[in-house]
């Protein structure tokens, strides 16, 4: 259920909310004058009891006061922004996730915010509200199913609030409801989310956003020679899909770029079969995919001056008497052949041809997504996302879209010397390399089909599917990285 965003300047005390939220900075509680409404009703117990226990308003750091009958709010949160210098829309964002997610089902939470929040940042206090209200209820049914939801999320403020405020919160919650696309798809299970139910929902994304698509089935990508991605679908019942969005901004563009996601809607190895432990979690094999369908429903709110072309590769990847084997020849988009070693590397097989495909758009930039090695994991735990691309410039500015996000991005090498692990005896390629650097040989593999175009490659196989909540992550499906591609896309020169 989406929350609704209001904004009141009186004081929160009087308020409706069950549930009230102090964002506070670090340092002394006492001086921070939106706090003292409510420490005084309180009889000064805020303040006291935050001495007590050695609250410095960290970020993140939350504690809770009893509110002893004394507000309407029957429960109130101290949460901390860290330190007033360099505040910025990561840390706004994560704090009032952080509220609101603690808030837990009561149905109307008020946040009350420092006077310094203003203006455009008020966008990061409603992506989030929205982001941190998140649930997958989809599949409990009777007890499981939660009694209440939050409803209502009220910014409490002094001072007047703004048009530009009002705009900032409704894109928001706007952009919070695309990482939400990104969250959903990933958390279903893969036997509903095969990879005709991502193209469908892709489409769904496109209607709803007024852009343009162009889905292709099994026949479609065996006509349209993506001989690779078409080799990794065929030993299962559920047919691979390849799918093209296209955003094109009112005035003529003077950049493109185009989005290119691994949608493997269910990785099982194929007949290089994984270990049982684990597997379950390659339902999420499709989240590059699913956050390019997030960031295309985005960019279709924000509507910004850059052509944007979001690239899907959707297949299932599966042992079956039809399944392609290690040893098989194939060619590709590009018209090199590959042999095939380990059919558990599918994603860059779907990728190689996905990224011919964006090639020949002749776009400024290609960047792809895809939860490509376990390698990654190793290198870089499970936090971290790996991004790869030659070019300083583009690194830096995508390192900055990152942190403004609130993401964990870090970069990785292309170490050219590792190349001559994919020379194969047969063909033009093989597609793996042996155990050690993983992640970069993938990457290598992958440059293989970029061919001139700048590029970055994002491996962002662990943090895209979360063990337990943490920030404004839930469990289960965050929405990573959503919000570092858009932030990227609405800076890119
Ligand atoms: N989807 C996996 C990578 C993965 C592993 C993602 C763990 C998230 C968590 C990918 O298709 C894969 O299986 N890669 C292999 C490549 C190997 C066979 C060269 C891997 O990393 O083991
Ligand atoms: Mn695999
Ligand atoms: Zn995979």
């Amino acid at each position: 259920m989406a929350i609704e965003v209001k904004v009141s300047s009186a004081d929160a005390a009087t308020g409706d909310a069950g549930i009230i939220a102090v964002l506070v900075f670090e340092g002394a509680l006492e001086k921070q004058a939106h706090l003292s409404a409510i420490d005084e009703a309180l009889g000064g117990a805020v303040i006291a009891h935050a001495k007590n226990v050695d609250y410095a308003g960290r970020e993140n750091q939350v504690i809770e006061v009893q509110t002893l009958g004394r507000l309407t709010a029957r429960r109130l949160l101290i949460v901390g922004l860290g330190p007033r210098r360099g505040m910025d829309d990561a840390r706004l964002r994560h704090a009032v996730a952080v509220a609101t997610r603690t808030a837990g089902t009561v149905p109307k939470l008020g946040i009350v915010l420092p006077e310094k929040i203003q203006g455009a940042q008020l966008r990061a206090a409603a992506e989030g509200a929205g982001l941190g209200a998140y649930r997958f209820l989809k599949y409990f049914t009777g007890d499981r199913l939660p009694k209440t939801q939050l409803a209502e999320v009220t910014f409490y403020r002094q001072g007047k609030f703004t048009a530009v405020e009002s705009k900032a919160l409704a894109l928001g919650l706007q952009v919070a409801n695309a990482v939400c696309i990104a969250r959903d798809a990933v958390n279903e299970p893969p036997n509903v989310l095969t990879p005709d139910a991502l193209a469908q929902l892709a489409k769904q994304v496109a209607k709803d956003g007024k852009l343009k698509i162009h889905v292709l089935d099994k026949k479609g990508i065996e006509k349209a020679g993506m001989k690779l991605h078409y080799a990794v679908g065929q030993g299962s019942t559920n047919e691979p899909r390849f799918v093209h969005m296209t955003y094109t901004p009112a005035k003529k563009a003077k950049k493109t770029i185009a989005f290119v996601g691994k949608g493997l809607t269910f990785d099982s190895g194929g007949l290089c079969i994984k270990p049982a432990p684990g597997m379950e979690e390659m339902k999420s094999d499709m989240a590059g995919a699913a956050a390019v369908i997030g960031l295309m429903a985005a960019i279709a709110a924000i509507r910004p001056d850059v052509e944007v072309h979001g690239i899907l590769g959707a297949a299932e990847n599966m042992p079956d008497g039809s399944a392609y084997r290690p040893s098989d020849v194939f060619g590709s988009l590009d018209g090199r052949t590959v042999e095939i070693i380990n059919t558990d590397a599918e994603g860059r097989l779907v990728l190689a041809d996905a990224l011919a495909y964006a090639r020949n758009l002749g776009p400024d930039l290609i960047v792809d997504i895809a939860t490509l090695t376990g390698a990654c994991v190793v290198a870089l735990g499970k936090f971290y996302s790996a991004f790869y691309t030659a070019d300083d410039k583009l690194a830096r500015a995508f390192s900055l879209s990152a942190d403004t996000a609130g993401e964990s991005f870090w970069r990785m090498p292309i170490v050219d010397e590792m190349k001559e692990q994919l020379k194969s005896q047969i063909a033009d390629l093989k597609h793996t390399g042996d155990r050690w650097g993983g992640s970069i040989t993938a990457a290598l593999f992958l440059r293989e089909f970029v061919g001139e175009v700048p590029w970055i490659h994002c491996d962002v196989a662990a943090p895209v599917l979360g063990e337990r909540a943490r920030g404004m992550y839930p469990r289960g499906g965050t929405g990573h990285p959503v919000l570092t591609l858009l932030n990227f896309v609405e800076t890119f020169k």
